[in-house]
Parts: C-alpha cells; structure tokens; sequence
C-alpha cells in the first residue's frame, strides 16, 4: 500500500511514522540521542546524531511504497556548516539561553520597533540570529569558515537530498525573516551583518525540496508547532493547537499577517501557504514534569504519579508551581527565569507536587492564551497533542483552566503526523494542505472543562501570577 512517512527531529529523539492515504498509521519508530549541557544554560546536540538516528528510523518503518516524506523538527536550532558541508561545532538548540547579550545587541543594531516591524518577532535567546552574533562574539574561528546555517530537520534534508533548503514556517523562528512576505528581510540581514548567501533557499512547507537517493519527493516540512498543528487538523483560523510536548504551545492560525506590537507571542508563517499564526511557548512543560519525575519519583510510572496527583484537589491546598526551569519565553522573554514550589506544608505528599506541576504548566498556557486573546483570536475550543496529552488529568486541568474543551485526535502523534500530510502533499497523494487535513485527521473525544474547576482556577490564576513578578531577578 502506498505509505507517506512523517520524519519528526525532536529533542530527545526522532520519530517516525508511515501513514495510509487515510490516515491510518502503519509503522512508527523512534531512535534517541543524547543533549548536552556543556555549560549552566547551554544545550547542545550533535547533527550527526540527528541523521544516524534519523536514517535507522526510516530503516526501522520497513515500508516499501512511499510516495512522499516530510520533515519536521525542534525550530530555532543552529547548525553551521563549512565549505564541504561539514559541521563546524555542536547545534545550539530553541531551549539554550547562552544568548542574552546578543539579544540586546540585536535590538539594539535593529532597533526593537523596527525589529518587531520588520520580522514580526522581538530577539530572543533561543531564536536563532542571537546564536550566529554569539558565535561571532565568542568562537570567532569557526564563526569566520562558516559557509552555510541550517536548522535541525534541514541538516537531515541536506543528508536525505542533499539539497539546503527551509521552509517558512522554521524560518519564522530564525528572526532574520521577513515573516509578513515570507522571505529573508534583507534589512534584518545588513544590520547584523549576516551574510545572506549562508541561508538557504525558503520554500512553503508542501513543495519539495529534493528527493532521496530512491527518487522519494521530500516536502519542505515544517517546525513542530506547525506541524503539530496541521497534524491535529489546524490548517485555518478556528480551535487552538495546544501541546504538552517538552516545551508547551498555545497556538491560533490568523485571518490575516498579524503581529503583537510588542511581540509578547510570536508571529511566524504557518506550515500552510499563505497562513500565518500567532504562537506561546512555554518553555517548560511536560519538560516540569519529566524533572519531578526524575529527581522525585525515578523509577514510578507517569500514570502512578497522575494517580497520587488525582487525590488532591484543584489548587492542591496551596501549593503553587512556577515551571520555569529553564528560564520563560513567552510572556516573560526572561532566561534568568526561576521554577519554584511556593505554599508548601506538612500535608503536601509527592502527589501535591505532580498536582502543583500539572496545574502550574496549565496556568503558563493560560498566560499566552491571554496574549492571543488580546491579538483577537477566538477559539472556543482547542485541540490537544504532545506526550503530556495522553495523561487524562492533564487535560482536565488544562481544559479547566483555559476553559475550553480539548479535542483530542485519532492520532497522537501531532509534528510526525503533520509532517507525514506534507509528504503526502509533495507526493501527488493530495491536492493540497486542506485536502490532506480533511481525507486524514478525525478528532475521537473530548475533553470538557469542569465548571467548578475552572471556578476555582480562574481563582487562583492571579495568585499564580503574581510569583513571577514576586521572584523576578532572585537568582542573580
Ligand atoms: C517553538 C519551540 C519549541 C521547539 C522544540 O518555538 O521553541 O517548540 O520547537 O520543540
């Protein structure tokens, strides 16, 4: 049977999935790779690792007709190259925060209207033009034989094609695009003194980029947020994408180009031509709760803990979570961004903990909810992917607290299965986006808010959001 394969180059590792025309699943794998932490804030990966892990999955899927294979992937990360196409250092991933020196720079050579005028998006340090400036400020020689910068899924690309190429939605996230005409901004690029002959070509997300060794069309593919997106049906303005992956999104597809004057959430291209969206991420979430997990909790299952989790009730007699474990993107654009139990007594077992997690995540979701609302998005629904999805109680909290109901798809695997449509588009199997959305994705339940629970969230959310301000600036 004819298969499209959605290659999805995550953080912990990448996942594959052949899919039928319909959308059924036929195979899945997944490889992992290892994240280094070099330094306190730093988070680096090997490409090599990327494509070893990459090329074994594709090998594990063990399917034979595939008529297209898209590509998705942890956005921002950078990747630079040689002359010969030879990696020059480790990547530097979304979730490093080496750069706050070089996110003031930015916006200083820009100037942080004209910044927000030209790309849409202000300088933050997991973007990734901070990294290009830090690696000229800090690692001048391999700064000076760079020839290429390509992001995570586009260094697979390079190795499955052999073609450089990107596709705007990534490319939004690189803060050297001009996100309103999707193209590289020319006057972003003379004022960092980025050369533009580094970046690659910037294709929309269903057009091919080249084709494997086998012939196979490659589609451009997307950043996971888009993908996932489009991989839970989202391919215009209407529910909101919401994931609980390591890092957590709210996400709405806009009528029209949009961007927040002060660029709290993100403005980026969506992974369908001619669309954009407006994005929160957090930096956090399912990321909070593998952390309790791990130093609390190693060897328990996730579904015992959101057991212990489920005897206590909502607000967990007073425990607040802040999940900023590794600094806050959205709203708080702060990489020196603290977590922190606060309300703790003698009662709180290792059950109020998770509670207080699942709650604190839920409530810095409700943050960027708040920013879109106030760009005009409405959505009175959204739909729910990410691993931390598959736990019940999870979506409960977060339904409860964004007060919409979650739909959750037949599907779970949101940037792998979206990647799999694009394929599938750059392979003939559909007309476009919206056909592919509408032949593959069906949503199997719902997730509904529970009115008392929201009642008591929608109490206890300013408490939530009064800690940051209380906490700010702690650690240093
Ligand atoms: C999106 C973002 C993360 C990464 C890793 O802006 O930074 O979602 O793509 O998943």
């Amino acid at each position: 049977m004819t298969a499209l394969v959605g290659l999805d180059v995550g953080t912990t590792g990448v996942k594959a999935i052949a899919i039928s025309p319909d959308g059924e699943i036929l195979a899945r794998a997944e490889r992992g790779y290892p994240l280094s932490t070099p330094q306190p804030g730093w988070s680096e990966q090997n490409p090599e690792d990327w494509w070893q892990a990459s090329e074994a999955a594709l090998d594990d899927l063990g399917v034979q007709d595939v008529a297209g294979i898209g590509l998705s992937g942890q956005m921002h990360g950078l990747v630079v190259l040689d002359d010969a196409e030879r990696v020059l250092r480790p990547g530097i991933l979304w979730n490093d925060q080496r750069t706050a020196a070089e996110c003031v720079e930015i916006e200083e050579r820009v100037g942080l209207e004209r910044l927000i005028a030209l790309t849409g998006n202000r300088a933050l340090t997991g973007f990734t033009a901070p990294k290009l400036l830090w690696l000229r400020n800090h690692e001048p020689e391999t700064y000076a034989r760079i020839k290429h910068v390509l992001l995570p899924k586009d260094y697979v690309r390079l190795r499955l094609t052999g073609e450089r190429a990107i596709d705007a939605s990534d490319a939004s996230g690189t803060l050297l695009l001009d996100v309103a005409n999707r193209r590289w901004s020319g006057d972003v690029l003379d004022a960092l003194e980025v050369p533009r002959e580094w970046l690659p070509p910037v294709l929309e997300s269903p057009e091919i980029s080249g084709r494997t060794a086998a012939g196979t069309a490659v589609a451009a593919g997307a950043g996971d947020q888009p993908a996932a997106a489009l991989g839970v049906g989202i391919d215009g303005p209407g529910p909101l994408s919401v994931v609980l992956g390591t890092s957590g999104v709210v996400l709405a597809v806009l009528p029209a180009y949009q961007a927040d004057p002060q660029a709290r959430v993100h403005a980026f291209c969506h992974a369908v031509p001619g669309a954009w969206q407006a994005m929160g991420v957090m930096l956090s979430a399912a990321g909070s709760l593998q952390w309790l997990h791990d130093v609390a909790a190693p060897g328990v299952s996730f579904d015992a803990l959101l057991d212990e989790a489920a005897y206590w009730e909502p607000g967990a007699e007073g425990l607040v979570f802040l999940p900023y474990l590794a600094g806050e993107r959205t709203p708080h654009a702060d990489p020196d961004a603290r977590g922190a139990f606060v309300g703790l007594e003698l009662r709180h077992d290792r059950g109020a903990l998770v509670r207080a997690v699942l709650e604190g995540v839920a409530f810095g979701l409700r943050d960027s909810l708040e920013l879109l609302l106030a760009l005009g998005v409405q959505a009175d629904r959204g739909r729910a992917s990410g691993g931390g999805a598959r736990g019940r109680l999870w979506l409960e909290i977060v339904a409860a607290v964004l007060g919409v109901p979650l739909e959750l798809t037949a599907v779970e695997e949101g940037s792998a299965f979206g990647a799999a449509l694009l394929g599938g588009v750059a392979g003939g199997v559909f007309s476009d986006v919206h056909d592919a959305v509408a032949r593959c994705v069906r949503v199997r339940d719902v997730v509904e808010p529970n009115p008392a629970w929201a009642t008591t969230y929608a109490e206890l959310y300013p408490s939530y959001r009064s800690l940051y301000p209380t906490l700010k600036g702690w650690n240093t």
